[in-house]
């Protein structure tokens, strides 16, 4: 995938673009300016706050993994650094933090996004435990993603459409972003997805949403960290074999239950 990209941007300057790439880098073009103008346009979502629309004002619920990292949570707390929505959107490079944009870019970017950059959506760990790196690995995504969110209470995540198009440009419904709850949902811990609320998830729960359409918000009003598990990257035959076995395990504990080892071979 980066070599596409690497490609499109080469062929930008070359000028020998072909159809194809000149749409892809205006996507890229429009996720550099990420604004909630630009992505509304994008979106089939009806953005109507009195319909449901069961396509989009939903969350997928995928199965439920038995939480085996109960151990690692006080660490991943502690451990976990705040940032502001435009680091959320800089820090792309895998699983390692890149580096903040200068206050001048940050101040011109916020003139456009109308984002605060005082305020602090999240906080975020980069430091991936193996029991969580097995889980993650279950998933077999190209070009993985993986990256703790930890709420802090009185963290927003303000509405927005995500913006994944770089994973592949050419083909975004191969792209795919899971959560798994990693702690039990308690009141004053919200999921918004369209006009759907989502609340009462249990620790393992995992879902899917659609990131192309539905606009989405998080917020912890409560009194202890919400912990989420994110993964992004690119479904495979294997991603699609695991979650049949996630949908038809509930909740799906015998092989998780044996870290360390391939539930393939088991
Ligand atoms: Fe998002």
């Amino acid at each position: 995938m980066k070599k596409n990209k690497d490609r499109i941007i080469t062929s930008h300057i070359d000028g020998t673009m072909t159809p194809d790439e000149k749409k892809a880098t205006l996507v890229l073009q429009e996720q550099a300016n990420n604004n909630w103008d630009t992505t509304r346009r994008r979106s089939k979502y009806h953005f109507d706050p009195y319909m449901q629309d069961p396509l989009y004002d939903t969350v997928i619920q995928l199965g439920s993994i038995v939480p085996c990292w109960q151990d690692n949570l006080e660490q991943i707390i502690l451990e976990s650094k705040r940032v502001t929505w435009q680091q959320l959107a800089h820090w792309r490079t895998r699983n390692e933090p890149g580096k903040s944009k200068s206050k001048k870019d940050l101040a011109a970017e916020e003139h456009i996004t109308g984002r605060d950059e005082t305020l602090y959506p999240t906080n975020l760990s980069w430091k991936i435990p193996p029991i969580l790196q097995y889980v993650s690995d279950l998933f077999a995504v190209d070009d993985c993603m993986a990256r703790i969110h930890v709420q802090m209470p009185s963290q927003v995540f303000n509405m927005h459409i995500d913006q994944l198009y770089s994973w592949n440009i050419t083909n975004p419904d191969s792209i795919s972003r899971f959560q798994i709850a990693l702690t039990d949902w308690e009141p004053g811990h919200f999921c918004s997805y369209g006009n759907y609320l989502y609340t009462g998830w249990r620790a393992g729960d995992v879902t899917i949403f659609d990131w192309q359409n539905v606009p989405h918000s998080t917020a912890n009003a409560g009194r202890s960290p919400r912990v989420t598990l994110q993964i992004t990257g690119i479904e495979t035959e294997q991603t699609r074999e695991f979650l049949r076995k996630l949908k038809n395990s509930k909740p799906f504990v015998n092989w998780i239950s044996k870290p360390y080892v391939d539930w393939r071979s088991i």
